[in-house]
C-alpha cells in the first residue's frame, strides 16, 4: 500500500470530524439570503407584460429596490402538474438549467387566463379545477386544486435571485457600474462571500459573483413533511433552526453523525407533504449546493372579538413554511398536486423516470468486504457459503482487485486469472460485482488515463489545464461524465474485448463519485472547475455522480448488445437516479443506533423515487457483536438491496464466524429473503411500472390515518407486509403499530392475528423477525431455496393467503427470465392475479399481453384465518379435472394448509374449499 493511501485510511478511520465540512453558517449564500430577507426586498410581478404561449404564459417580476426584471413562467403539465421558472431576463451569459433528469417531453395543459382583478391574474386549466392565481403587488402565486387553496409561492416574500455580474476589474475598464441585487460594497464582500469564499485553506473564486437563489412556498394544513434525502436523519424532516437547514450537497462523510441535517453522498431535491386527504410535492430541479428550510405554524384557534351566533371561535389550519436555497442555476420548479400518495408517485416518475427493473439476481444477498483479497480468498468465501448452507447470489470487490487503484485492471498477483474466478461463480450460477470509480490515476502508461487525456475527457481546472486531485490510486484525474462524449467513452470501456478479464457475470459499482476528493474543500472538488459546456462545478456538483451511474449501466447494456439488464450500484446520486440501478446509505456504523436510523433513511429514498436502496448489513465500520449482526441481517432479509460489507481493518464477518447459533439465524435470515423473492420482484415490477415505492411508510398505504404519519420503526413492504425489525439490544418485547382498524393482520410465523388500530406487544427471541401479513392478501413465495436465485428458476412457488373480515384476499405475482428485456421487447412475461373469495381461489392473467413458458408449480397452498375446517378442498384446472386435494386444517391457528399440489403457476385454475 503506497503511503499516500495509508494516510487517507486513517484519516477516514476517526469519526466524523466535522470540522472538514460547513455547516450553514459558513455557506455565503445562505448568510446573504438571511441577510436579504432582513431587508425586505420585494418582487413585483408586472402583469402587463404578460403572453401566453402554447406551453406556459410568460411575464415579468421586478426586485422593487434594484429594478431589475426577472422573467417567470408558468406551465401546466399533465397529470395535475405545475412547473413555475424564474431566470433572470438578459443575463449576462446563460445559467445552468439541469438537463438529463426529465425523462421525455412533458404533456402541456393549456392553461387559460380568466378575469382577476387589476392586480391579479387567475390561469386556469379546461376543467377549471386546478388555478393558479399570481397577485401582482408584493409577487404570490396561490395554488388551488378544486377550490381549495393547496399551497402559496412567495408568500413570505423570500424569492431571492443574485444577478451575474461582470468582475470589478472588467467592469472598471469597460466602464459598466450597473447596481446589482446583491450588495457589492467593499466591506460586506468578504463576509458575504460575493466574489471569494473562504472555507479554510481554501478560497473559491466565483467569476462571475454571486448567483443564488431561492424561493418560499407555504403549504396550508400540512405539518408532516418527507423526502430530501440524503441525510442520516427521521423519516418525516424536522423543522429547522437558523443555521441548521437541511443541507443537500453530496459529500463524502465517512462514519457520518446521525440525526444530523448535513449533507451526505446523494441528493434528490424533493420534498412530500401529507395530510389526511391529500399528498403534494415540491421538486426543485437545481443541481448546486441547496439548502431547505422547514418551519410549522401550528393550527391555532382564536375568538373573534365581535362575537356572532355564527362561530365565536374560528380555527387556522396548521401550516408548514419551506424555504428553498441554492448556489446557482435557475428557479425551476415543479409543484406535484397529487392528491394522493400513489398520484405523486406517478407524477414524479413521469418527470423523473421509475426504478429500473433490476435482474432478480441482485434482489438475492450480496457479499462484500473490503477487501476480498484474492482469488484463493473468492474461492473459499463462496465455499463457505455452499458449506454453511447459505444462499447468496453476489460475490463484491473493492478497490484492492485493481492494479494500483487502476480501474479496469486486475492485480496480476491477486487475480491472475479473472476469469478463472468468474467461471467457478458462473459454475455456482452466481455473479461478480467489482468497483469502478469516478478518479482515474494520473499515469501516462495507464491506457485509460492516457486516452482520456488525449481527448480532453478530465474535469478541467479554470486555468485550462485537466483538474488533480488525491483519491485512491493518489494523484488522479476526474472522468467528466457530465459529458454525452465521455459517458460514451466510458461506457465503450464494460465492452469484453475491452474489459480485460471481464465476462458476463460482472457488474459494476460506483464508488466515491461525489466526487470524494481527499485533499479538496470538503473531501470534494472545487466549486470553480470546469466541466463539460465551461460549466463550473458549482452548477452541477450534486449530479455528477448520477452521470457516472448512466455511463455505467449504459456500458452494461451496450456490451450485451441491449439485451441484458444492467446492475449498478451507485453511492452519489441525484433525482433520477432510479433509472440506472441502486443506491446505499454509504458508510456507516456497526452500531444499534446506525441499524436503527437505515429504515427512515431507506424509506425516505424510496418515496423519493429510489426503490432499490440498501444500508451495509453489519455496519461498515467497526466490529459488530453477534446479536447485532444477527439483527441487521434480518432487517436487511425484509430491504430492496441486502449486502452484507465491512471496511478493511475489521475483523472478517462471512455469516459462519459467529459460532453455530449465530450462522443458523443468518441462515434463516437469508433464506427468508429467498423464499420471498417472488413478491419482492413482483413489487419491483410494479415500481418499474407504476412508481409504487417497494418499502413504503405506513402513512402510504394508511393515508387518512393521522397515527401512521409519524411511524418511521416499521414500514410495509409492498401492500402486504409489515416488517418491524428489531433494533434493540437485547430485545425481548417489540411494541408494534398495526394500522387500519378494518384490517386484520397476520403473525407471519406463529399465524396469531390481531385486529387493526392498536400497538400489540410481540414477545421476541433471537430468531424473531416481526412481520406481518396484512389480511386481505395474497403473497407469492417460494417453497424451496437454493444456492443462489438462479437454482431456483424452476422451484415451487406457495400462495399465502391471508383473509380479510370479508373472507377475501387478492394479489398478484410477475415473473420473467430474470435477466433480459425480453419482457419489454417481446412480452416474455407473466403477469397473474390470484384472487380468494366466496372460499374460492383464482388463479387468472393480469395481462394478456405476457407469456412466458414457465414449468413452474404452485406446490403449497397455506389460507390464513379460514374460520371453520372445510369438508373438502378440490383444485379445478382450466382443462377440467377436478381433483380433491389433500389439507390439513388447524383450529387452534385457524389455518389451512395445502401441500404437495401441482397447479401451473401460468395457468387459469381454481381451487375450491368446502
Ligand atoms: C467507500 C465506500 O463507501 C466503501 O463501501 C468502500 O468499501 C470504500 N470506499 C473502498 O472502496
Amino acid at each position: 500500500m503506497e503511503a499516500a493511501e495509508k494516510q487517507e485510511i486513517s484519516v477516514e478511520d476517526e469519526a466524523v470530524d466535522k470540522t472538514i465540512f460547513r455547516d450553514c453558517n459558513k455557506i455565503a449564500f445562505y448568510r446573504r439570503q438571511k441577510q436579504q430577507l432582513s431587508k425586505n426586498t420585494t418582487y413585483q410581478a408586472l402583469l402587463e407584460s404578460v403572453t401566453t404561449g402554447q406551453e406556459s404564459t410568460k411575464f415579468q417580476i421586478i426586485n422593487k429596490a434594484t429594478k431589475i426584471p426577472l422573467l417567470a413562467e408558468i406551465y401546466g403539465i399533465e397529470r395535475n402538474i405545475f412547473r413555475l421558472k424564474i431566470n433572470e431576463e438578459a443575463p449576462l451569459k446563460p445559467r445552468y438549467e439541469v438537463p438529463d433528469v426529465i425523462t421525455s417531453k412533458l404533456g402541456a395543459v393549456r392553461l387559460v387566463s380568466c378575469s382577476g382583478d387589476a392586480g391579479s391574474l387567475i390561469l386556469a386549466n379546461g376543467k377549471g379545477d386546478l388555478k393558479c392565481h399570481i397577485t401582482a403587488n408584493p409577487f404570490k402565486i396561490d395554488l388551488e386544486f378544486k377550490k381549495e387553496t393547496v399551497l402559496s409561492i412567495n408568500s413570505l416574500g423570500q424569492l431571492y435571485f443574485e444577478h451575474l455580474q461582470i468582475p470589478q476589474k472588467q467592469r472598471a475598464t469597460k466602464g459598466n457600474e450597473e447596481s446589482t441585487a446583491a450588495d457589492t460594497s467593499q466591506e460586506n464582500q468578504e463576509d458575504l462571500g460575493l466574489w471569494e469564499e473562504k472555507f479554510g485553506k481554501f478560497v473559491d473564486v466565483k467569476a462571475n459573483g454571486p448567483s443564488s437563489v431561492g424561493l418560499d412556498f407555504s403549504l396550508y394544513g400540512f405539518e408532516h413533511l418527507y423526502g430530501i434525502p440524503q441525510h442520516a436523519e427521521s423519516h418525516q424532516l424536522k423543522n429547522t433552526r437558523d443555521g441548521d437547514a437541511y443541507r443537500l450537497y453530496n459529500l463524502d462523510v465517512y462514519g457520518y453523525q446521525i440525526h444530523d441535517k448535513m449533507g451526505i453522498y446523494g441528493s434528490v431535491p424533493y420534498l412530500l407533504a401529507h395530510k389526511q386527504g391529500r399528498t403534494i410535492g415540491i421538486f426543485w430541479l437545481n443541481a448546486s449546493e441547496t439548502l431547505v428550510e422547514i418551519n410549522t405554524e401550528p393550527a391555532v384557534e382564536y375568538t373573534l372579538t365581535q362575537v356572532g351566533p355564527a362561530a365565536a371561535k374560528q380555527k387556522v389550519g396548521c401550516r408548514t413554511d419551506v424555504r428553498w436555497m441554492s448556489e446557482s442555476g435557475i428557479i425551476d420548479v415543479f409543484l406535484l398536486l397529487g392528491p394522493t400518495p400513489s398520484d405523486i408517485f406517478k407524477q414524479y416518475s413521469y418527470l423523473t423516470g421509475t426504478q429500473a427493473m433490476p435482474p432478480l439476481f441482485s434482489l438475492g444477498y450480496h457479499q462484500c468486504r473490503w477487501n476480498y483479497e484474492d482469488e484463493q480468498d473468492v474461492k473459499a468465501v463462496d465455499a463457505g457459503f455452499d458449506e454453511h448452507d447459505i444462499p447468496y447470489d453476489v460475490m463484491w470487490l473493492d478497490i484492492e482487485h485493481t492494479e494500483g487503484k487502476k480501474y479496469f485492471t486486475w492485480d496480476k498477483k491477486r487475480f491472475a486469472n479473472p476469469k478463472r474466478m468468474q467461471e467457478l461463480l458462473r459454475s455456482k450460477k452466481r455473479k461478480l460485482v467489482v468497483i469502478s470509480d469516478p478518479h482515474i490515476k494520473v499515469d501516462p502508461d495507464y491506457s485509460v488515463y492516457a486516452k482520456a487525456k488525449e481527448e480532453g475527457f478530465f474535469v478541467r481546472t479554470p486555468q485550462g489545464g485537466d483538474f488533480e486531485g488525491v483519491c485512491w490510486p493518489g494523484l488522479s484525474s476526474y472522468l467528466d461524465f457530465t459529458s454525452p462524449k465521455v459517458r460514451e467513452w466510458y461506457s465503450s470501456l464494460f465492452d469484453f474485448p475491452v474489459y480485460q478479464g471481464s465476462t458476463d457475470i460482472l457488474f459494476v459499482w460506483n464508488d466515491m463519485n461525489e466526487p470524494s476528493v481527499f485533499r479538496g474543500p470538503e473531501l470534494t472538488m472545487q466549486k470553480n472547475a470546469i466541466h463539460y459546456g465551461n460549466w463550473e462545478h458549482r452548477e452541477l456538483h450534486n449530479i455528477y455522480g448520477f452521470y457516472q451511474q448512466m455511463a455505467t449501466a449504459e456500458g452494461l447494456i451496450k456490451r450485451s448488445q441491449g439485451k441484458e439488464r444492467p446492475f449498478v450500484l451507485s453511492r452519489s446520486f441525484f433525482a433520477g437516479s432510479q433509472k440506472y440501478g441502486a443506491v446505499w446509505t454509504g458508510d456507516n456504523t456497526a452500531e444499534w443506533s446506525y441499524l436503527k436510523v437505515s429504515i427512515p433513511m431507506l424509506l425516505t429514498l424510496s418515496i423519493s423515487g429510489i426503490s432499490f436502496c440498501g444500508a451495509d448489513v453489519g455496519g461498515f465500520i467497526g466490529n459488530p457483536e453477534p446479536e447485532l449482526l444477527v439483527r441487521w441481517y434480518q432487517a436487511g432479509a425484509y430491504q430492496p438491496f441486502f449486502r452484507g460489507h465491512a471496511t478493511m481493518n475489521t475483523k472478517r464477518r462471512e455469516p459462519w464466524l459467529f459460532g453455530e447459533e449465530h450462522t443458523r439465524l443468518i441462515r434463516e435470515a437469508i433464506k427468508e429473503r429467498y423464499t420471498l423473492l417472488p413478491y419482492l420482484y413482483s413489487l419491483f415490477y410494479h415500481a418499474h411500472m407504476s412508481s409504487e415505492p417497494v418499502m413504503r411508510p405506513l402513512w402510504i398505504e394508511f393515508p387518512d390515518e393521522l397515527e401512521t404519519f409519524g411511524v418511521e420503526d416499521e414500514y410495509m413492504l409492498g401492500s402486504a407486509l409489515l416488517v418491524h425489525p428489531v433494533t434493540e439490544l437485547q430485545a425481548a418485547m417489540v411494541d408494534v403499530f398495526l394500522p387500519g382498524p378494518n384490517e386484520i393482520w397476520y403473525d407471519s410465523k406463529t399465524f396469531a392475528h390481531w385486529k387493526g388500530g392498536c400497538t400489540v406487544k410481540i414477545p421476541v427471541a433471537l430468531d424473531t423477525i416481526p412481520v406481518f401479513q396484512r389480511g386481505g392478501s395474497v403473497v407469492p413465495i417460494k417453497t424451496t431455496v437454493g444456492k443462489s436465485t438462479g437454482w431456483m428458476a424452476d422451484s415451487p412457488y406457495g400462495l399465502h393467503i391471508a383473509l380479510s373480515t370479508k373472507d377475501s384476499a387478492v394479489g398478484e405475482l410477475y415473473l420473467d427470465d430474470g435477466h433480459s428485456f425480453q419482457y419489454l421487447h417481446q412480452k416474455q412475461f407473466l403477469h397473474r392475479k390470484l384472487s380468494f373469495s366466496s372460499s374460492v381461489l383464482i388463479n387468472r392473467c393480469a395481462d394478456e399481453r405476457g407469456h412466458y413458458p414457465s414449468k413452474c408449480k404452485v406446490e403449497q397452498i397455506l389460507v390464513l384465518g379460514l374460520q371453520k375446517k372445510p369438508s373438502s378442498v378440490t383444485t379445478h384446472p382450466s382443462d377440467g379435472k377436478v381433483q380433491p386435494a389433500a389439507f390439513t386444517y388447524s383450529a387452534r391457528t385457524s389455518t389451512l394448509s395445502l401441500e404437495k399440489l401441482s397447479l401451473n403457476i401460468g395457468d387459469d385454475w381454481e381451487v375450491h374449499i368446502t
